[in-house]
């Protein structure tokens, strides 16, 4: 892939200090399925593996690490099926220095593998294995692999801090066993860019030209990608790492900040399509649930983001205020309003929402942007921008609700009013509704109602306590029943949701809309990651309810105490950002 040097703006200096360079392309090895799951906590199931290894593939890597076939059925499984995907990308196996793991690979009909064995003192010592045991077991694993057809890249395990005399003779040992390809493996992390220019450079010397020798590194020093392209320079062909630099500890190397370092500062190409990298690292954190930095280099969210009006006065500049462009690495710029916020980033934003204002408004709804920025201690919403230019005061919410509301062309969930006072009070006197929802018995007046409606709920919004809205009828704006979140927990990323439907409008499913317009809102626009929802077990209607919002049953909560009814059992349901990631792909939204 050929990178648009017009993209990048980083001047001449870097030119100047390298000269010269390799210039052949660099093959990039990806063990993000093997070496990235390692990362404490991430399971990949067989289908997500074989969904990243296409991804990988469509990006244009080179090699595809499946796995370590021997780890578990599931590892055996997803090797199996990314083999099987007739992927462009080679697809490799992973082994230890063992038979048994090479027969794993022979039976699933591999024909290329990455073969481990620690090399360091220290590695063997804890092993409880001698330096020339280890030769042997090389030798053997290494030769038994080759007679099965196997090409063999021999990853010599704590390679940077093995004796540099024992690392001659194992990786020797090992091409003379048959191994075509070579791995210099940073283990721990611990090596300096020139330490991995020195060991690449004797493994080099040592193996000739004729067999290719790989960088593998760890970022316990946050020198990963600097180290690969100092192996790089070194005279490494390939370079192992992950996508996000998933791993073990601090990770791997990132092979996309590897490849946009090559290709923008060095000069030196891949095959990777970076205009594929912000996608890629996107599934990449959803599949494996662990989300980055947003200022993370080359796949950060935030990166192409501007919130302070200085910067956005040179926003329709980017080489002023970015090294490359956003298109390049496959993302979106975007002006973000907020406490930050100058006049040019009210007049760019305005422009792109298409809003009619006119010039000598702005340093007033910049005032007014920065007051509620500040209020919310966040950003200031495109909804917001536009009720703010439409004349509201708002008082920066937590909940930041959209004005116009949410609706499915049937109902409408939207912010309660003081002319739904008088429906209100009739649910929350309603004998049914009180018992099916465990409500207290009612104390409700209209004078209370109007109270909540007016005061209580909205700082209940402001502060982020709770957030009850009507559920209208989408053609007459008609109220026809109540919906709720509540129970937030902002630091775990939940709520809880509950509904009631006044008697007449009932039996035209309107519950089971409203909780699917809002919980999905709550997920995509206010970011939660789970809500949850108690429904009483003989409560068939509301069973029915959540079950068509897309809520999963997850167990029953036994006896708990309900204030109509005594002991009762929940049934507890819950949607999570999973279950929506699984049936659509992620809408991305700057500053929305
Ligand atoms: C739960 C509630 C909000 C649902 O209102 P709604 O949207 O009008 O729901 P519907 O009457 O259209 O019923 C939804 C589903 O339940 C079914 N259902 C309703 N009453 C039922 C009953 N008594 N027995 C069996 N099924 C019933 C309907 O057939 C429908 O099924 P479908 O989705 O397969 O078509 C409403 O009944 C209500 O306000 N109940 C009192 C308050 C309450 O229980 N809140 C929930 C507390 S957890």
């Amino acid at each position: 892939m050929s990178i648009e040097r017009d993209k990048i703006w980083t001047g001449t200096i870097n030119k100047q200090a390298l000269e010269p360079q390799p210039r052949h392309t660099i093959g990039l090895y990806d063990t993000t399925l093997r070496d990235g799951e390692q990362s404490v906590g991430v399971v990949l199931m067989p289908d997500e593996k074989l969904e990243i290894a296409r991804a990988l593939d469509a990006a244009g890597i080179d090699r595809i690490e499946a796995g370590f076939p021997r780890v578990s059925e599931d590892d055996w499984r997803a090797v199996e099926l990314i083999a099987a995907a007739g992927l462009r990308a080679e697809v490799w196996g992973f082994s230890r220095a063992v038979r048994a793991d090479v027969e794993a690979l022979v039976e699933l009909g591999i024909t290329a593998s990455v073969i481990e064995s620690p090399i360091s003192d220290g590695k063997l010592s804890a092993l409880g294995v001698s330096r020339d045991t280890m030769l042997d077991r090389i030798r053997s694993a290494v030769s038994f692999a080759a007679e099965n057809g196997i090409d063999v890249a021999f990853f010599g395990v704590d390679s940077s801090r093995a004796d540099l005399e024992f690392f001659r003779r194992a990786y020797a040992a090992a091409v003379e066993a048959g191994a075509t390809e070579v791995v210099v493996v940073d283990t721990i992390g611990i090596a300096t860019p020139e330490a991995a220019a020195l060991l690449v450079g004797e493994a080099v010397d040592l193996v000739g030209h004729d067999v290719p020798v790989h960088w593998h590194g760890h970022d316990d020093f946050g020198l990963a990608t600097a180290a690969a392209v100092a192996a790089v320079q070194a005279g490494a062909t390939w370079v192992q790492g992950t996508v996000n630099g998933m791993g073990e500890r601090a990770g791997n190397a990132d092979l996309i900040e590897v490849a946009l370092a090559l290709e923008a500062l060095y000069g030196i190409p891949t095959r990777l399509d970076l205009s594929k990298a912000h996608e890629l690292s996107r599934l990449v954190q959803e599949r494996a649930g662990t989300p980055l930095a947003p200022w993370k280099a080359v796949t950060g969210e935030n990166l192409f983001v501007r919130e302070s009006g200085a910067v956005a006065a040179q926003f329709e500049d980017p080489p002023a205020v970015e090294p490359y462009a956003a298109a390049l690495v496959g993302q979106e710029r975007g002006i973000v309003l907020g406490k930050k916020s100058g006049v040019d980033s009210i007049r760019i934003k305005a422009a792109e929402l298409g809003l009619a204002v006119p010039e000598d408004r702005y340093p007033g709804l910049l005032a007014e942007v920065k007051r509620v920025g500040t209020e919310k201690r966040g950003l200031v919403t495109d909804d917001e921008l536009r009720r703010i230019a439409a004349g509201e005061t708002l008082h920066g919410e937590k909940v930041p609700f959209p004005a116009a509301g949410l609706g499915d062309g049937v109902v409408r969930v939207r912010r309660l009013t003081a002319d739904d006072a008088d429906h209100v009070l009739r649910g929350l006197n309603d004998p049914q509704i009180l018992r099916d929802a465990g409500f207290p018995p009612s104390e409700h007046t209209a004078e209370t109602v109007r109270e909540k409606i007016e005061r209580t709920r909205p700082a209940q919004m402001r502060t982020g306590e709770a957030a009850e809205f009507a559920i209208a009828d989408a053609a007459t704006d008609a109220f026809l029943g109540s919906i709720i979140l509540h129970g937030f927990r902002w630091a775990a990323s939940q709520a809880e949701i509950g509904y009631w439907v006044l008697p007449e409008a009932r039996g035209q499913g309107v519950a089971g809309r409203a909780v699917t317009l809002l919980a999905h809102w709550a997920i995509e626009e206010l970011g939660f990651n789970r809500i949850e929802a108690y429904v009483p077990v003989d409560n068939t209607a509301s069973l029915r309810t959540i079950q068509r919002g897309g809520f999963t049953e997850e167990g029953t909560v036994r006896s708990v105490l309900d204030q109509q009814r005594g002991h009762v059992d929940l049934a507890q349901y819950s949607l999570v950002r999973g279950d929506l990631d699984r049936r659509r792909p992620r809408s991305k939204r700057v500053g929305g």
